[in-house]
């Protein structure tokens, strides 16, 4: 009896420190390669993916239906290493966690809505950009912010190391409000809504999502000068840009991007 149910406390125990886990974690998608590939005997390569899985509807888990990290970019991904014969292991890491994480080998690419931009681009390599995209200030309904203008003396939120973090301190001088930065964007959201923040720079695509699904939301455009992209984000110097670009173009020409977006976007 007493074996017995120190047999049960252990399986309890090992049970629960699994559960427990890492924060970082991994799962893996994608198909074996073409059939008619040389490649059919030999297992597939597979990628390590970094992805920040806090953007919906990006990359993002759907905690209702699994724990699997899903969205445009993931398939996206997903459909650039099925034509290229590599199998994905994705891992779920902190946005300012993803360039580090490249530059310590521990992904061989980053999928994570990334903007190129000339300071990153010392550090690791992009993909021909795939998607273009636009900046929003969201707020609470009921504090009817409606205008940089009205931020002032304000609290505006932005996610760390992003260039939404770049251009909310951009505007702070010159508007009066100050910024506060948090590692996931669903942070951004919670502290508007309990009151620590007034205001989150956030991108169009990701704050339509939020808006659609929280009648307390607002939002408007903000103006910037140039346009931002999205890419594939690599080592310095990875064989796999070349590779990635020209799938990258197959899929433009073909329309796929433009059928991933009426699949995954509340908006067009
Ligand atoms: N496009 C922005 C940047 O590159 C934000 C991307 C955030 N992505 C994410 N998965 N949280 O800085």
């Amino acid at each position: 009896m007493k074996n017995k149910l120190f047999l049960f406390m252990l399986v309890l125990v090992i049970g629960i420190l699994a559960a427990c886990g890492t924060a970082e974690k991994e799962t893996s998608t994608g198909s074996a390669p073409d059939e008619g590939s040389d490649s059919t005997s030999e297992e597939a390569k597979v990628l390590r993916v970094g992805t920040s899985a806090d953007y919906a509807p990006f990359e993002f888990v759907d905690t209702k239906v699994s724990e699997e990290i899903i969205g445009f970019d993931i398939e996206l991904a997903t459909m650039i290493a099925d034509r290229l014969g590599y199998k994905l292991q994705f891992t779920n890491s902190d946005f300012n966690s993803l360039i580090p994480g490249l530059q310590a080998d521990k992904f061989d690419f980053v999928i994570s809505g990334m903007t190129p931009t000339e300071e990153r681009d010392q550090v690791v390599d992009f993909s021909n950009p795939y998607y273009e995209t636009e900046q929003y200030m969201v707020s609470l309904k009921e504090s009817n912010i409606k205008s940089m203008e009205d931020l002032k003396g304000k609290v505006v939120g932005a996610q760390v190391s992003s260039i939404q973090e770049d251009l909310a301190k951009e505007f702070a001088a010159e508007n009066g409000f100050t910024v506060e930065s948090r590692d996931l964007i669903p942070q951004l959201i919670q502290e508007m809504k309990n009151g620590r923040l007034d205001g989150a720079v956030i991108e169009n695509i990701v704050s339509e999502n939020y808006l659609s699904q929280n009648d307390d939301l607002a939002a408007f455009p903000i103006e910037v000068e140039d346009p931002d992209y999205k890419a594939v984000v690599f080592q310095e110097g990875s064989t796999l840009k070349a590779e990635f670009d020209g799938v990258i173009q197959e899929l433009i020409d073909e329309g796929k991007i433009e059928e991933l977006k009426k699949k995954w976007f509340v908006v067009e």
